[in-house]
């Protein structure tokens, strides 16, 4: 079975084509970065129109780089949301266009259990069930995972995602756009104990996240001071230590009060390479298997989307021929395959070797 999935929910357009006999065997992604940095954030309305003019060239590309012709491909897979509607909008239209032209069954895929399971596509998949750490841009979750669209969110952060928090915190250091990993870089030359914030709802318990303050305190730290380059770097480096120590004390805790012995970190924040670190360690010192996908598969991408969109095709399940597109759609609503299968239109074009 080879699905094509299609990813432009916010500010990358991708195309991936997997193979359930081969795995992974095209990945194409174009970053709207340069298009959007002037303007120090994302800008919907360009990025639905680039998006417009670089998906079909980046498709074809991918189906190329997979020696696929249309005929070869059982499904189409597309982020149905969440996200930014009309960027949903050009990836659904295109994907459902396309399977509908070949005859095939399209599928609207979570963007968030997309990152989920991500860490399928490496050659060591972690096993159901699992903790899954979610940190991205707009989301940051712990949910237990038993199996596909069976989660159970446990914790969720009450304001600012932990990638906002970095992306604010960035702009206010004037980094440029994505805040994210410039920070992380600016991080690694600066010194600790300069600069003491608080590590939010450590204090407390449960599972629930808030970093809004945390960006707060970095303005009233700075507050007077000239931001030499040092300075800049020393505050870098304690805001990432706040948010990594209070990320880890929560998987720390949910570890424990589930009892899961595996940890799957997913999302843009997991690409950070002081999390990761201080994530292996826990585990090392829980006797928890602590996973990733590979960085580059931590930020939006299509290869998740192929991924998730082949996992439900292949149980059976497809839509009918709606173009969906939902910029809010909470994760917990999801169902297993079984549970959601093909209505009408999309059981006739049932998934060609499913
Ligand atoms: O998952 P993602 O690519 O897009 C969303 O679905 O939101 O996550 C993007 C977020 C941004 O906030 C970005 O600044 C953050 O992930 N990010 C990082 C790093 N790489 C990306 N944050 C900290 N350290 C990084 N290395
Ligand atoms: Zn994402």
């Amino acid at each position: 079975m080879l699905v094509l999935g299609i990813e432009t929910s916010c500010d990358e357009t991708a195309a991936a084509l997997y193979d359930s006999e081969r795995g992974l065997v095209a990945h194409r992604l174009y970053s709207q970065v340069p298009l959007h940095a002037q303007y120090g954030g994302v800008v919907p309305e360009l990025a639905s129109r680039d998006h417009v003019q670089k998906l079909l060239p980046l498709i074809d590309a991918a189906m190329r780089d997979a020696g696929a012709r249309p005929n070869d491909i059982s499904g189409v897979a597309y982020t149905a949301g969440p996200g930014l509607i009309g960027a949903l909008l050009v990836g659904a239209s295109v994907a459902r266009s396309l399977a509908f032209a070949w005859s095939r069954p399209a599928i609207g895929v979570h963007h968030l259990e997309g990152h989920l399971l991500a860490p399928m596509l490496e050659a060591e998949a972690p096993e159901f069930p699992f903790l899954a750490l979610l940190v991205s841009g707009g989301h940051t979750l712990l949910a237990t995972v038993a199996g596909i669209g069976e989660y159970e969110i446990i914790g969720t952060s009450v304001d600012d995602a932990a990638g906002e928090a970095f992306d604010k915190t960035a702009k206010l250091l004037g980094l440029p756009y994505p805040g994210g990993p410039a920070l992380a870089r600016l991080a690694d030359s600066g010194r600790s104990g300069r600069f003491r914030f608080p590590r939010p709802m450590l204090d407390r318990p449960g599972l629930d996240f808030s970093f809004s303050g945390l960006k707060t305190a970095v303005v009233v730290a700075t507050r007077g001071l000239t931001l030499d380059e040092q300075t800049r770097a020393d505050v870098a480096r304690e805001f990432q230590d706040a948010v990594v120590e209070t990320l880890v004390g929560k998987c720390e805790r949910a570890l424990r009060q589930t009892g899961l012995e595996t940890l799957v970190v997913a999302g843009g924040v997991g690409a950070n390479r002081k999390l990761r670190t201080e994530l292996s360690e826990l585990g090392q010192r829980l006797g928890v298997r602590v996973m990733y996908p590979r960085p580059e598969f931590c930020t939006d991408n299509a290869a998740m989307i192929a991924y998730a969109g082949y996992r439900r095709l292949a149980a059976g399940q497809c839509d009918g021929l709606e173009i969906r597109a939902t910029a809010r759609w909470p994760l917990d609503t999801l169902q297993p395959p079984c549970a959601e299968r093909a209505d009408a239109v999309g059981s006739e074009l049932g998934p060609r070797d499913a």
